[in-house]
């Protein structure tokens, strides 16, 4: 059967700088859309790429003392190794100095010519050069609306491109096509401006010379996002005739990954060019929204410009990858804090994940089991957790189908949760003295539910899933891990056991000790102290939350049944909504206090309380043991 295909763009990226977490978020989300498509069988194309003509590329050249080649030329390899850091798989790395595409851009521009879509005329206007956008062809002068910086003056003579003759034709576009703008609210801002009214686009410049040789008039250059846009079709064969049946094998793009200030060029220039040039527009533009730190816009100035590359050297490409996707909703800004990931490599992947599946794999080899083989007869238990395996899939699926990335991750989360409920719950280390049957039962159903986990994340974290395929006997083929099959597999593979280093490395203390402001030890104030036989007072204990459900008239609290050992179950109410869903915490321990008067809270009895601590992030965490252990261990 024939391939579905899929073409998947970035931006490209203006050559004047290294990549920074902004230009990592739009080709990482670019790579896990084309990973993604590779798991349901599509043959794949991603591009990306650098940007590099224009007058702001020539200043900074200038600047530096280079010519304009020699300074693009000098951030490619940044570009390349980053790119490589991440695990970024594209098909091609375009230049806009490339040869093939300079022709394309020309091609393009004399059809137009041809045709009557371009026309010559004068601008007389205020021009943007850090944005490389017209802003105004009125007298007065205006800062750029875009980024608020000031304009320059700019008097000269310069093609059109009639956009004004397509407003009509943008509109029905838009009405016929709402899935062309993704998250739909970004939609309005471009409707907005195409009611607006549509003035023709100048095109082109005649006090820059780098840039595309204008056709049939050596005066002009092209206009840098004219020149710039046409990339995601030069790329695969526009302009030469060789190359026809690529063009139409790709064209039009289905996902065109940009970040939301360079939104207007996309939906409104670019779906006009095309029109123009007789191509089809592109099915969706997926706009994601401006990554800040510590709630801050990232600037040289505020000093907050994340290196990716340090980032990836210091906590892993693949848990940066993680946590970006993770964090980061795409239909709004949001905030990158070392804090926030930090917590996320501990929790959700050392603890949740990796800590999961060392504890099967090191249980397994202490017993001597390395081939486990599926169970004919799966116990009630084992049959909800597959049950819940099926779920896990198809909600993913959906939400990755929307690019709703931290919300399928999010579910999948739940689901990694119920594994280690289950796998807690069914005590393998104790059965094994007992039942060797049932221990493989355990054993079989968490590497089944581990395997569908990994494959999921695979998109995500590539390298460390297919190392975790690997510990568990199934390497990672794509030709095979399709996630139909998938879908149809119940629970009937073998799998061969053998233990590995942990996936993820809890983050130690490294980073806040360079936050503490002084190692010098302070004598105590003893003012306030109370003695041991206070403290013995107070009967502290591990208690695993077994269920837990939010409180519909509180948006704080949090109800919980709690299995406190030889306490029994507890019902315990605290107040981490705002942190925690509730499902995220089945399966999960935290430190109680157990002999608490019981107190009501809106109506419900908490029959003890959770001690929980407030992170830098301002989220609160519950105190968890470094370990599982038994519920009900009382503190020493
Ligand atoms: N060269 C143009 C794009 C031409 S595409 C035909 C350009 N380049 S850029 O290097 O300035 O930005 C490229 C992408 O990086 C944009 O999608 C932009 O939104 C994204 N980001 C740059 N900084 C960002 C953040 N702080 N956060 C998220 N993405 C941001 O524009």
């Amino acid at each position: 059967m024939k391939k579905q295909t899929f073409y998947v763009t970035t931006p490209i990226y203006y050559g004047t700088a290294k990549p920074h977490l902004g230009s990592l978020y739009s080709t990482l989300v670019a790579d896990v859309i084309s990973r993604w498509q590779k798991l349901v069988g599509s043959d794949t194309y991603f591009l990306t790429g650098t940007d590099e003509h224009g007058q702001k590329i020539l200043q900074a050249a200038q600047q530096a003392g280079k010519t304009p080649k020699e300074f693009v030329d000098s951030f490619i390899e940044a570009y390349q190794t980053a790119w490589n850091t991440y695990h970024i798989e594209y098909q091609q790395f375009i230049r806009t100095t490339d040869p093939h595409h300079i022709k394309g851009v020309q091609d393009l521009i004399i059809k137009l010519l041809d045709q009557g879509d371009i026309y010559k005329g004068s601008y007389d206007g205020w021009y943007c050069t850090p944005c490389e956008t017209f802003v105004t062809a009125s007298k007065e002068k205006l800062a750029c609306p875009s980024c608020g910086r000031d304009t320059v003056k700019v008097s000269e003579e310069s093609y059109f491109f009639r956009l004004s003759a397509y407003q009509d034709k943008l509109r029905a576009f838009y009405k016929s096509h709402p899935e062309f703008i993704i998250p739909k609210e970004r939609a309005n801002e471009v409707l907005s401006f195409v009611e607006g009214g549509l003035s023709d686009l100048s095109i082109s410049r005649t006090t820059i010379s780098w840039g595309v040789p204008f056709p049939r008039d050596p005066e002009h250059v092209v206009y840098v996002w004219v020149d710039a846009l046409c990339n995601y079709i030069t790329a695969i064969g526009y302009g030469d005739p060789a190359e026809k049946e690529e063009l139409k094998k790709w064209w039009p793009a289905n996902v065109q990954v940009l970040g939301k200030d360079i939104i207007r060029f996309h939906a409104v220039y670019w779906p006009a060019m095309l029109m123009a040039a007789g191509l089809d527009v592109p099915k969706t533009l997926l706009v994601h929204g401006w990554i800040q730190v510590n709630k801050q816009k990232m600037s040289k100035s505020l000093g907050n410009v994340v290196d990716p590359i340090e980032l990836a050297q210091h906590y892993g490409p693949e848990e940066v990858r993680y946590y970006l996707m993770r964090q980061m909703p795409m239909n709004s800004d949001g905030d990158f804090s070392t804090g926030d990931l930090e917590q996320k490599i501990t929790t959700d992947l050392a603890n949740d994940l990796g800590n999961l599946l060392n504890r099967m794999l090191v249980l397994a080899d202490k017993n001597g089991m390395h081939k486990v083989e599926p169970s004919d007869i799966w116990s009630p238990r084992a049959m909800d957790l597959r049950d819940k395996s099926f779920d896990a899939i198809e909600e993913y699926r959906q939400h990755i189908a929307q690019y709703e990335f931290h919300i399928a991750l999010g579910h999948l989360w739940r689901f990694i949760n119920a594994i280690n409920a289950y796998f807690h719950e069914m005590e393998p280390w104790k059965i094994v003295k007992q039942d060797k049957e049932q221990f493989a039962q355990v054993i079989s159903a968490t590497a089944h539910s581990l395997r569908i986990v990994a494959v999921l994340l695979w998109p995500i974290m590539p390298q460390k899933m297919e190392q975790l395929l690997e510990s568990i006997g199934h390497p990672f083929n794509i030709e095979t891990d399709l996630l139909d099959s998938l879908e149809l597999d119940i629970w009937k593979q073998t799998f061969i056991l053998k233990p590995i280093a942990p996936l993820f490395k809890k983050i130690e203390d490294s980073r806040m000790e360079e936050k503490q402001p002084s190692q010098k030890q302070e004598t105590v104030d003893t003012t306030n102290c109370i003695g041991i036989e206070d403290l013995t007072k107070v009967e502290l204990r591990i208690g695993t939350i077994k269920s837990a459900e939010s409180i519909p008239e509180s948006d704080k609290l949090i109800k919980m049944q709690v299995d406190l050992g030889p306490l029994g179950m507890r019902q315990i109410l605290a107040g981490i909504r705002k942190s925690y869903h509730p499902e995220d915490l089945v399966g999960k321990q935290g430190l109680f206090v157990c002999n608490l008067k019981p107190r009501k809270m809106l109506g419900y009895e908490s029959q003890g309380m959770m001690l929980v601590a407030e992170g830098i992030d301002g989220k609160v965490h519950p105190v968890n043991p470094e370990g599982m252990v038994s519920a009900g261990t009382p503190l020493r």
